[in-house]
């Protein structure tokens, strides 16, 4: 199986190391770093400071190149390019996640089925669905293109990993499909989808096998837009450095929010 048979398969694929990458990663970490100093970003610090969300914090230009720095570049990016056929992207400013020993602890104002979601389901979710308004439903409010894992720093498999259900993004494609497929897409950001996507998770919590992507600094792996993904909870013997486990995740919204569905 190629790589792209794989993604569009399985739901992601990874990339072995790649010096562009690795070139990228050196010049970014100074300054995802500096994202955890910023009073900007301060809203970004949860559980208890066991997690910095970080979402966009990265201060990368459209192209996803860091000022003075390289550009952002290798086969993660050729291949967004070649397969996914999304070659003049503008890229998002990254998000900075990074996890520290002890994620998750319980937070202020989070209920005990949602701490137990977080630290027995990793927290499993399809980007772009935030839940709003009490009780919580869940629209699309977002439709990001692809997600792609960067590594900055060396950390064990079990440190918190970004974790995927193989196959889950056909299994939520047909569901969505279901409720959106006659509907414009502009008018999808009105569609209460808070059942549909329940029902769906579930399917993919009992069908589809939950696999751990571990890479390190110069790798990267891409999970599908439609993928049902998370983070583990950090493992009793997990290590890491000063910087915990540090990834940054670029998921630059789709120009057309019906390639959502459409896209292969
Ligand atoms: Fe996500």
């Amino acid at each position: 199986m190629n790589k792209a048979e794989q993604f569009f398969s399985k739901g992601w694929c990874s990339f072995e190391s790649d010096p562009a990458v690795k070139r990228w990663v050196e010049f970014a970490l100074p300054a995802a770093r500096t994202t955890l100093t910023d009073p900007a970003q301060e809203q970004w610090t949860r559980y208890q400071g066991t997690w910095f969300a970080g979402v966009n914090a990265l201060p990368n230009d459209t192209s996803g190149r860091l000022q003075h720095g390289p550009p952002l570049a290798g086969q993660a990016i050729d291949f967004i390019a070649s397969e996914l056929g999304l070659p003049l992207f503008n890229w998002d400013q990254a998000q900075v996640s990074i996890c520290y020993p002890g994620y998750p602890q319980p937070m202020q104002g989070e209920t005990a089925g949602q701490h137990n979601f977080r630290k027995n389901r990793d927290a499993a979710h399809v980007d772009g669905l935030r839940g709003t308004g009490q009780p919580r439903r869940r629209f699309l409010e977002e439709s990001h293109a692809f997600v792609l894992g960067i590594p900055m720093v060396e950390a064990s498999p079990d440190a918190s990993p970004f974790v995927i259900w193989e196959g889950s993004h056909e299994i939520m494609r047909s569901a969505f499909m279901s409720v959106l497929g006659l509907i414009p897409a502009a008018d999808w950001i009105s569609v209460d989808l808070t059942e549909t996507y329940q029902r769906a998770r579930k399917q993919c919590f009992d069908e589809c096998p939950r696999v751990v992507l571990h890479a390190r600094p110069g790798e990267a792996y891409i999970a599908h837009r439609l993928s049902l993904h998370g983070v583990a909870p950090w493992g009793e013997t997990a290590t890491a450095g000063p910087d915990g486990r540090m990834i940054c995740y670029f998921r630059p919204e789709l120009p057309d929010r019906a390639g959502w569905l459409s896209l292969p």
